[in-house]
């Protein structure tokens, strides 16, 4: 069996109490047989020491991913979180998500600093791009396939698609490609169990520990 990563995007969603409903509903993950799957959750900032001490309470097999990070190290850059406060609490950062690259210009230069930063730290860096041209900053090993058309919209890619787009990426320095865009428990294990594709990167459908615990047998 390949290795498969399910990664859960909660945005901007949830607060403590929220949290910890979720935390209930996914408790069987303690339990279920994960043999070559990771979960990793990227909840927002404000949530990353609350849920650092409960995953580790309840014994939740599920690593923490920081869902921004900033471009400098620590220093005078009021508002940023930067990759060394992330360590903290997280082991992987989401860098380049299309949401941050339309609605806050994120560009190319920004998020080359924002990979090298959390490199330097040690984090390892999921790079989210939109289709095969997009650039993949250098050392990245895990990267999102998303396509715009198909994030929040129920519309998926064809698995064949995001397969053959996967490939592509997948090409050079031995990388592990996601596929994500409106993946949900129905539809998660037409894409991994394609060749190419090493995992999804799931929103909406996470944002509910029941659904996301049925993504997580079905991948
Ligand atoms: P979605 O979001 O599953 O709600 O389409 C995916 C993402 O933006 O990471």
């Amino acid at each position: 069996m390949k290795p498969v990563y399910i990664v859960a995007n909660w945005k901007s969603n949830k607060i403590e109490k929220d949290a910890l409903l979720w935390l209930d509903d996914v408790i069987e993950l303690s339990t279920i047989d994960l043999s070559e799957k990771t979960i990793i959750l990227a909840p927002s900032f404000t949530l990353l020491p609350f849920l650092r001490k409960e995953i580790d309470q309840r014994k939740l097999p599920i690593s923490l991913c920081s869902q921004n990070v900033s471009p400098f190290a620590q220093g005078p850059y009021t508002g940023e979180v930067c990759a060394q406060q992330v360590k903290d609490f997280a082991h992987y950062v989401l860098i380049g998500h299309s949401e941050r690259r339309t609605s806050f210009a994120e560009g190319q230069e920004l998020l080359v600093s924002k990979v090298k930063r959390s490199q330097e730290e040690g984090l390892n860096v999921i790079f989210c791009v939109q289709d095969q041209n997009t650039i993949v900053p250098e050392g990245v090993k895990l990267i999102a396939y998303e396509p715009t058309f198909a994030i929040g919209t129920g519309i998926t890619d064809t698995p064949d698609n995001a397969d053959s787009v996967a490939k592509i990426i997948a090409q050079k320095e031995s990388r592990l490609v996601l596929y994500g865009g409106s993946v949900t428990a129905q539809t998660v294990n037409a894409f991994t169990q394609k060749e190419n594709i090493s995992g999804v990167l799931v929103g909406g459908a996470s944002l509910q520990g029941k659904e996301f615990v049925e993504i997580i047998k079905n991948a």
